[in-house]
C-alpha cells in the first residue's frame, strides 16, 4: 500500500449529527422507511438479540439512494441545471439515477465497458430520461478520471462515498433504525453492525452515533481482500491498496475517501474483516434460511456474526444489511466458495493406471460413502501408462477429509492435493 502523492492533504468538513437530521428530513417521504426486523437465526446462533435494517428493500435495493439524494437535493437552482454527474458500475449508479429521476436533475453516468447489461438496464430503467449512461473505459479507474474531467466543465460530481453530504444521507439508515426500535418499545442495540467499502455508510453512523449515543459499539465490517479502512485507521491516513480481491463489490475499495476517512478517525471502531467465503457462506443461509437475497457487500455485517465478531449473550446487536443486488447467475460460484470455506469441496489430481478397472477401484477404495464426485476431467493417451484426472469431490462434512486423505495415502494410483493457496486452485474457482 502507498500514501501516494495523486492524493494531497485538504481539509475535510466533519459531519455533524445535525447534518444526518437534516438528511432525514429531507429524505422523508421520497425513500422507503424500511423493515428492521429479529433474525431468529442469528439470535439462536449468537444468544444476543440480532436485529437487521434491511436496507436490501430500500428504493434501488440498497442505501445508496440516501447518499445520492441528499447530495443532489442541496444544489441550487443553476447547479441542478447544470445537471450532475458520476462513475460508477453498481448501486450508487442506481441511486443517482433514482435522484435525479425523483428531483428532474439531469445526470451523466460513467460506466466502464465490462458493465453487465443488466445492471445497466436497471440504471436505464430507475433514470428513465433523466439519465445518460456513457461507457467509456475498461476500468473503473478510467471511467472516475472521466467523470472528474466532466465535473470541471461545470456539472456536480456525485461522489459515491467521499462527501459530507453523502456521508450524512448514508447515516440517516442508523439513525431510522433506532427511532424505529424505539417506537416497537425495543431497548436501544449495545453493538451496531455496518458493512464497508469506501466508508460513507460507517463515516455517517459513527457521525450520528458520537453525537446522540456515543456509549454504542460501532463495528465496521470490511471484506477480507479489501481492507483500506482499516489501513487507513494503521496509518493515521488514507492509503491505497496495491492488490485488492473484487468478489465483493462495492465494499472492494482501495482507497477510503478524505472525508469518510476524517469522520471515523477518532471515534474508534472496532475494525473486523471477513473472508470472502465466510461471506457466502452468510449469503447462502441468508437466501436458503431467511428468505433474504443479499449480496456480498450486503451481507457483509451478519456474515461477521459467524465466529469473527464476538458478542455478549444477551446484548442487542443491529447489524445494517445493506444491499441485495445480486445478480442470479453469481449463485453457482457463491456456493462453491462457500463449500471450500466451510473444507467441504476439494480437488485433487489423480494418476489413474491407464488398465480396466481402475476407476472402479478408485471409487471403492478410496472415496467415501458420502463423498460426491462433482468434477472428473480425464484425457486418455493411448502411448501412455498413467492419465492424469482432475476430480473434484464434495464431503458431507469438513470432518471427512481425513479419513478420505488416509484412504489416498494407501490408495494405488498417485493423489497430488491441490492446495487452496496454489495459482491452479484460484484458477479452478
Ligand atoms: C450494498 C453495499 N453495501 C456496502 C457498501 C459500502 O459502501 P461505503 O462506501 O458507504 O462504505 C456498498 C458500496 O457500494 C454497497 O453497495
Amino acid at each position: 500500500m502507498s500514501t501516494d502523492a495523486a492524493h494531497p492533504r485538504e481539509t475535510a468538513a466533519r459531519v455533524t449529527a445535525d447534518d444526518v437530521d437534516a438528511a432525514a428530513e429531507r429524505l422523508a417521504g421520497v425513500v422507503s422507511t424500511t423493515p428492521v426486523e429479529r433474525s431468529v437465526r442469528l439470535s439462536e446462533r449468537t444468544g444476543a438479540h440480532v436485529w437487521l435494517k434491511r436496507e436490501d428493500l430500500q428504493v434501488v435495493r440498497s442505501y445508496k439512494a440516501r447518499g445520492a439524494y441528499n447530495l443532489i437535493a442541496q444544489l441550487d437552482a443553476p447547479a441542478r441545471a447544470a445537471g450532475v454527474v458520476t462513475a460508477s458500475a453498481g448501486n450508487h449508479a442506481q441511486g443517482v439515477a433514482f435522484a435525479c429521476a425523483a428531483l428532474g436533475v439531469r445526470g451523466r453516468v460513467h460506466l466502464p465497458r465490462t458493465t453487465p447489461r443488466q445492471q445497466r438496464d436497471r440504471i436505464a430503467s430507475i433514470g428513465g430520461d433523466a439519465i445518460e449512461m456513457i461507457l467509456d473505459g475498461e476500468t473503473y479507474d478510467d471511467v472516475s478520471a472521466a467523470a472528474a474531467d466532466e465535473a470541471l466543465q461545470g456539472a456536480t460530481l456525485v461522489p459515491a462515498f467521499d462527501d459530507p453530504r453523502t456521508i450524512a444521507g448514508q447515516g440517516t439508515v442508523l439513525r431510522e433504525a433506532f427511532d424505529q426500535l424505539t417506537a416497537l418499545g425495543e431497548p436501544l442495540p449495545d453493538v451496531v453492525v455496518v458493512p464497508v467499502g469506501g466508508g460513507g455508510l460507517l463515516a455517517g453512523s459513527v457521525a450520528w452515533l458520537r453525537e446522540r449515543h456515543p456509549h454504542v459499539r460501532v463495528v465496521g465490517v470490511e471484506p477480507a481482500g479489501a481492507t483500506s479502512m482499516a489501513a487507513a485507521l494503521e496509518a493515521g491516513e488514507p492509503v491505497t491498496l496495491q492488490t485488492i480481491d473484487t468478489f465483493v463489490d462495492g465494499a472492494a475499495v482501495r482507497r477510503v475517501g478524505r472525508h469518510t476517512f476524517d469522520t471515523v478517525a477518532g471515534t474508534e471502531p472496532t475494525m473486523l474483516s471477513v473472508p470472502e467465503g465466510r461471506i457466502c457462506s452468510e449469503m447462502l443461509d441468508l437466501y436458503q434460511s431467511d428468505g433474504i437475497i443479499a449480496e456480498p457487500a450486503g451481507a457483509l455485517a451478519t456474515a461477521s456474526l459467524g465466529g469473527v465478531l464476538e458478542v455478549e449473550p444477551g446484548s442487542r446487536v443491529l447489524c445494517i444489511l445493506s444491499g441485495g443486488n445480486n445478480d442470479v447467475s453469481r449463485y453457482a460460484d457463491v456456493v462453491e466458495r462457500a463449500l471450500v470455506h466451510e473444507g467441504r469441496k476439494h480437488y485433487f489430481l489423480v494418476e489413474f493406471p491407464q488398465e480396466p478397472g481402475a476407476l472402479r477401484r478408485f471409487l471403492d477404495e478410496v472415496l467415501g460413502p458420502d463423498d460426491d464426485i462433482t468434477l472428473f476431467e480425464y484425457v486418455k493417451h493411448s502411448h501412455r501408462e498413467t492419465g492424469p484426472a482432475l476430480v473434484g469431490v464434495e464431503l458431507s462434512r469438513a470432518e471427512d477429509l481425513a479419513g478420505l486423505l488416509e484412504r489416498m495415502d494407501g490408495a494405488p494410483p498417485r493423489i497430488e492435493r491441490i492446495e487452496s493457496e496454489s495459482p491452479l486452485f484460484r484458477f479452478l474457482l
